[in-house]
């Protein structure tokens, strides 16, 4: 899907907030469960340890958190938002957990529903949002990107338990004239023809109904991944796409302040800034805190670094998000902040 018409009204980014659960695993604490080490996982991963969801918290908590802190930081009543879109492919129910958001935020006005689109769903939902407000349909959107696929990892697969972890992070946006448009330009790809390498299928479990009928009982397996063939996805098409979006907008990667990818892997961090020869200093990392919280490493990310004042109003952020479906996208935006 190719980025933004130019003849439509404007989008700011102007707000955020991100929240974590309360439980932080370590390496050393995870090599007591299976056999691995810290060694190995930062070094092949750069991960040194996760949050996990316990007993006493769900998603939709978090993203509420998430979300009240960048409404707040946005100056905004609650009552005023239009929209309340959650990236998750881990709701609290299966019908959908944004309601229940919009509801613990107040956001009384708001439609609220999921969309699902794994690790890219927070830039998928984002640009989502942004439809609505550049055609002027709606004012405000809060978009959040939540997950907690510790719920859907075999905790005893070294392979892939290491890599993953819960979290949510949110941002405000807001229609604006075009001159003061923040979201630049997108690009949008889905691949379902290699979805098989990263999956998180339905349990195949056939029971007899009546006689002559049978139904499948509900749930899910545990996530199912070829991490070479993810890692191969990744190295290969995020360059690519963010190189199309660049161009497209004869932006050099020089003039880029910084370079926000999904948290998935140091090693797939580093690739793509020696690709742009862009400094390591220009790229945003926290997974050594949080691991790959699927759809929340962006926002949780942009939220850190808004908060502690690396990314400051006006600076230019090229950003894309990777994951199952297969699916993968990009943005370039500026970071606008409450005025
Ligand atoms: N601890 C210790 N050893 C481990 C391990 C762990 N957690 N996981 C795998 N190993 C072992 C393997 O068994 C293998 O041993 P062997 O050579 O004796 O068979 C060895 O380490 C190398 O395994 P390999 O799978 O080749 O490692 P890798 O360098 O490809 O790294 C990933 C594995 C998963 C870190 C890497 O492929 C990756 O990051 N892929 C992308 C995954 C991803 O980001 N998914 C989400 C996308 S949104």
């Amino acid at each position: 899907m190719p980025g933004t018409s130019k003849n439509l009204g404007g989008v700011a980014l102007v707000g955020s907030g991100s929240a974590t659960p309360n439980q932080r695993l370590t390496n050393d604490q995870l090599s007591l469960r299976v056999d691995t080490n810290d060694a190995w996982i930062r070094s092949r991963t750069g991960i040194g340890a996760r949050r996990v969801i316990g007993s006493d918290e769900t998603l939709v908590e978090l993203s509420q958190r998430a979300g009240s802190l960048a409404i707040q930081r946005a100056g905004w009543d609650p009552t005023s938002v239009d929209l309340v879109l959650l990236a998750t492919s881990t709701p609290d129910d299966l019908f959908g957990s944004a309601p229940k958001v919009q509801a613990l935020l107040g956001a009384k006005q708001a439609v609220a529903f999921d969309l699902t689109a794994a690790c890219s769903g927070f830039l998928f939902a984002l640009v989502t949002a942004s439809q609505f407000l550049r055609t002027g349909a709606m004012r405000r959107a809060l978009v959040i990107g939540a997950d907690q696929l510790s719920r859907w990892v075999d905790w005893d697969d070294r392979r892939s338990c290491v890599l993953f972890g819960d979290g949510a992070g949110a941002i405000a946006l807001e229609s604006t004239s075009l001159v003061q448009n923040g979201l630049l330009d997108f690009q949008l790809k889905t691949d379902g023809s290699r979805g098989d390498c990263l999956n998180l299928p339905q349990l195949n479990a056939t029971s007899p109904l009546v006689a002559g009928a049978t139904y499948q009982q509900g749930g899910f397996s545990p996530i199912q991944m070829n991490g070479q063939e993810v890692y191969k996805f990744a190295v290969r098409e995020v360059p690519a796409i963010l190189e199309t979006l660049l161009k497209a907008n004869q932006v050099d990667p020089e003039s880029l302040d910084w370079l926000l990818l999904h948290q998935a892997n140091q090693r797939i961090l580093d690739a793509v800034a020696d690709r742009f020869e862009v400094s390591y200093q220009k790229v945003l990392s926290n997974l050594a805190d949080y691991g790959n919280t699927s759809a929340a490493t962006i926002p949780l990310m942009l939220d850190e670094a808004v908060q502690d004042g690396r990314v400051q109003p006006g600076h230019l952020i090229a950003s894309s998000g990777f994951g199952a479906g297969l699916s993968w996208g990009a943005a370039l935006f500026r970071w606008q902040g409450a005025t």
